[in-house]
């Protein structure tokens, strides 16, 4: 397993580049199963969730092809309606082709998706979105199998505004016959991009970003070409590695009306977000103050955000509070971050964060993805040599990670680890 080497504690100058939306890609590439014609996703980079995706695409017989600039994935005639274990094991996003392939094929068969490092991560809200189209769900060894001679519109609310499940169920309820409305649905830009690409494939959705999404049905999709929407979570990494290393560093191609809790978040802490020449830019003034953060669902503040967020705060002027309220389990970066010096105490889904003046470099391990950029970015921002171990975590979700790091001036490198 191969590891990060980071010299740290130096300030970081330069502009890095923001890639397209890991998680606006992947229901994206789901979402070309519900048409027989090409689909074209312009500018998303090779990510291993990406690349895992493509897999699974292929294996429902779909043709996909990678390039440097793009992705196009043709289902002209699926043959197989099953997504295994032994791929839907490795990436829980591969969920999202349940609904597009019951949609497609009037069934589809896809194994449970299993829980991750940050939390038991159930599909209840998708099952029961799907079911109020009016599949049959059958739940069995391990795999959910829904079948639909035809998908009607119907009337649904989410027990809670899951990302996923309102994606999967956006994507069938394009093919279901009449109308369906979800509320409570999930508002993140990852959803509006989705919605923005099966509009372009002629699907006729409204209120796509608000509580309550409108889908009108209709009887097949075309093909199209999409660009899909920049990282905010990458981009919020690197606003805060700005932050936490001399505000040197300049984000561009990121979208600033998706950052606005983390741009308040900021303020708070005395840090003013700005826009210069069309980038990003932090300034800082002194050492930035500690302030509370509470992730929720979006517009509020992002658990994709939380662990980098403890990271400021490990290191500001003051003690903070942050509540983990999205996942029941997202706090294993902080062990690692103790072990660097940081003085956090957790009472549950909170953490009670003491500034310190310094982080001293150890070796730390990757627990996720997330966790895995706050522990680079704490050995960035630490004095001396950190190790990262583990760092496969964030070949799924960062896209050349290394390069954009050393563009700005870090001191890092990739060592080969002994295989597992
Ligand atoms: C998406 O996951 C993202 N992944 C996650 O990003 C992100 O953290 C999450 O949304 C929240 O923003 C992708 O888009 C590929 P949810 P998803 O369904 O859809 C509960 C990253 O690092 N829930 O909104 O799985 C669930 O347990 C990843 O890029 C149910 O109870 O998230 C969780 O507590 C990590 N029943 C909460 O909702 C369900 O049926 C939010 O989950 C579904 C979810």
């Amino acid at each position: 397993m191969d590891r990060f080497v980071i010299r740290g504690g130096r300030p970081l100058r330069g502009e890095v580049g923001i890639a397209a939306s890991k998680n606006a890609a992947l229901p994206a590439m789901a979402a070309a199963m519900l048409t027989a014609e090409a689909v074209r996703l312009d500018g998303v980079p090779g990510y291993k969730d990406v690349r895992t995706m493509a897999r699974i695409l292929r294996h429902l017989g779909a043709r996909v092809d990678e390039t440097e600039a793009s992705l196009e994935i043709h289902a002209a005639d699926p043959g197989n309606h099953e997504a295994p274990y032994d791929l839907v094991r490795t990436m829980r996003a591969s969920f999202f082709v349940l609904g597009p392939v019951l949609a497609r094929l009037g069934r589809a068969r896809v194994a449970f998706p299993g829980g991750c490092a940050i939390g038991v991560r159930p599909v209840d809200e998708h099952l029961k979105g799907l079911a109020a189209l009016g599949a049959t769900i059958v739940v069995s060894e391990g795999y959910v199998e829904a079948t639909a001679d035809r998908l009607r519109g119907a009337a649904i609310a989410f027990g809670t505004p899951s990302v996923g499940a309102t994606e999967n169920v956006m994507m069938a309820a394009c093919l279901a016959e009449g109308t369906t409305v979800m509320s409570n649905a999930a508002r993140e830009p990852e959803v509006v991009d989705l919605a923005e690409l099966l509009i372009r494939m002629g699907a006729r959705i409204t209120g796509a970003g608000t509580g309550t999404v409108t889908i009108e049905g209709v009887k097949a999709l075309g093909g199209a070409t999409h660009p899909t929407v920049p990282d905010r979570i990458e981009a919020g990494t690197f606003i805060v590695l700005s932050v936490l290393t001399g505000c040197g560093i300049a984000v561009r191609g990121a979208r600033r009306d998706h950052l606005q809790a983390l741009e308040s978040a900021l303020r708070q802490a005395g840090v003013a977000m700005d826009e210069r020449d069309g980038a990003l830019v932090v300034s800082c003034e002194g050492r930035w103050r500690a302030s509370d953060a509470v992730t929720q669902p979006y517009p509020g503040f992002a658990t994709d955000l939380q662990a980098q967020w403890m990271v400021l705060m490990a290191l500001a002027n003051g003690s903070s509070v942050v509540r983990e309220t999205v996942f029941e389990n997202r706090f294993q970066h902080v062990p690692e971050l103790v072990r660097l010096g940081a003085d956090i105490a957790i009472r549950g889904n909170t953490a009670v964060i003491r500034g310190v003046s310094r982080l001293s470099g150890a070796p730390v391990m990757v627990s996720d993805l997330r966790a895995g950029a706050a522990l680079v970015l704490a050995g960035l921002a630490a004095a001396g040599t950190t190790e990262v171990q583990r760092i496969y975590h964030l070949d799924r979700g960062y896209d050349r990670l290394i390069e954009k790091l050393r563009g700005v001036g870090a001191e890092i490198e990739r060592v080969p680890g002994p295989p597992v």
